[in-house]
C-alpha cells in the first residue's frame, strides 16, 4: 500500500505550486509518485470540472455536489485506487475535505449527509494525510485577483470565509491526519514545512528512503 496525500486550501492558498514542488522531490529522492487533481484527473473528471467552473452555469447546490462525487468516484476507482495498490505515493490536488468544506460549509448543505455521500463515492478511501494550506479569505482571493474569476473564485466574501472556518473546524476534529500550515509564509519555507512532515511519514511506512532498483534483475527480465 501506498500513501495518499490530499492538497487542500482556500482560493489562492498555493497549494498548487505546494503539490507540485513535493511532487519534484519525492521523483529526485526515487519514490514512485503520481500526482493528479479534482476536479478532474480523468476524461470525465476533466469534462466535469469544465462543467463546474463556468461561470454561465448555476448548478443547484445538490447537483453540484454529484458532479463533484461523480468526477471523486471516477478518478478514485480508476487512478488513485490501483496507484496505491501498486505501493506508490499519491499527492491529490484537493479531496473529500474540499467537498466538506465548499458544499456543507460553503454552500450549506447538510454536513453529515454530504459525508454519506461522498463516503459512497470514494468507498471510504480517506487520505492517510492532508495538508492545508490555511489564510484569510481576504488574502486568498487577493492574491487570486478577480479578473477572470471562475464560478467559485467569483462567490461572495462570505462563502469563503466559511470555506476557510469549514476546514479548520474538519481540521480540529481529526488532528492525527491533517497538517496545518500557514499559506502566507515564504513558498520556500513552505515547501520545507511539507516535506519534513511528509518524509517522516514516509520513514515511519517504510517507503523512504526508497529501495534501490534491482537492476541486475530489470536487466535479466528485459533478456526474455
Ligand atoms: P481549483 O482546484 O483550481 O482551486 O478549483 C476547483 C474549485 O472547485 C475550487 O473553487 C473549489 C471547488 N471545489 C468544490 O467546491 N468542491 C469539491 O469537492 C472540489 C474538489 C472542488
Amino acid at each position: 500500500m501506498g500513501l495518499f496525500i490530499a492538497f487542500e486550501g482556500p482560493e489562492g492558498s498555493g497549494k498548487t505550486t505546494q503539490l507540485r514542488r513535493l511532487y519534484r522531490r519525492l521523483r529526485r529522492a526515487g519514490v514512485p509518485v503520481v500526482r493528479t487533481r479534482e476536479p478532474g484527473g480523468t476524461r470525465l473528471g476533466e469534462r466535469l470540472r469544465a462543467l463546474l467552473k463556468r461561470a454561465d452555469q448555476n448548478p443547484a447546490p445538490e447537483a453540484e455536489l454529484f458532479l463533484f462525487l461523480a468526477a471523486r468516484a471516477q478518478l478514485v476507482s480508476t487512478v488513485i485506487r490501483p496507484a496505491l495498490a501498486a505501493g506508490q505515493v499519491v499527492l491529490c490536488d484537493r479531496y473529500s475535505p474540499s467537498t466538506l468544506a465548499y458544499q456543507a460549509y460553503g454552500r450549506g448543505l447538510p454536513l453529515d449527509q454530504v459525508a454519506d455521500a461522498d463516503r459512497l463515492a470514494t468507498g471510504g478511501l480517506w487520505p492517510d494525510l492532508v495538508v492545508l494550506l490555511d489564510l484569510p479569505a481576504e488574502a486568498g482571493l487577493a492574491r487570486r485577483g478577480r479578473a477572470g474569476a471562475d464560478r467559485f473564485e467569483a462567490e461572495e466574501l462570505e462563502f469563503h470565509r466559511r470555506v476557510r472556518a469549514g476546514y479548520l473546524e474538519l481540521a480540529r476534529s481529526d488532528p492525527e491526519r491533517w497538517l496545518v500550515l500557514d499559506a502566507q509564509v515564504p513558498p520556500g519555507v513552505l515547501a520545507r514545512q511539507v516535506w519534513a512532515h511528509v518524509r517522516d511519514l514516509l520513514v515511519r511506512r517504510g517507503l523512504f528512503p526508497a529501495k534501490p532498483v534491482n537492476l541486475g534483475r530489470l536487466l535479466h527480465r528485459g533478456n526474455h
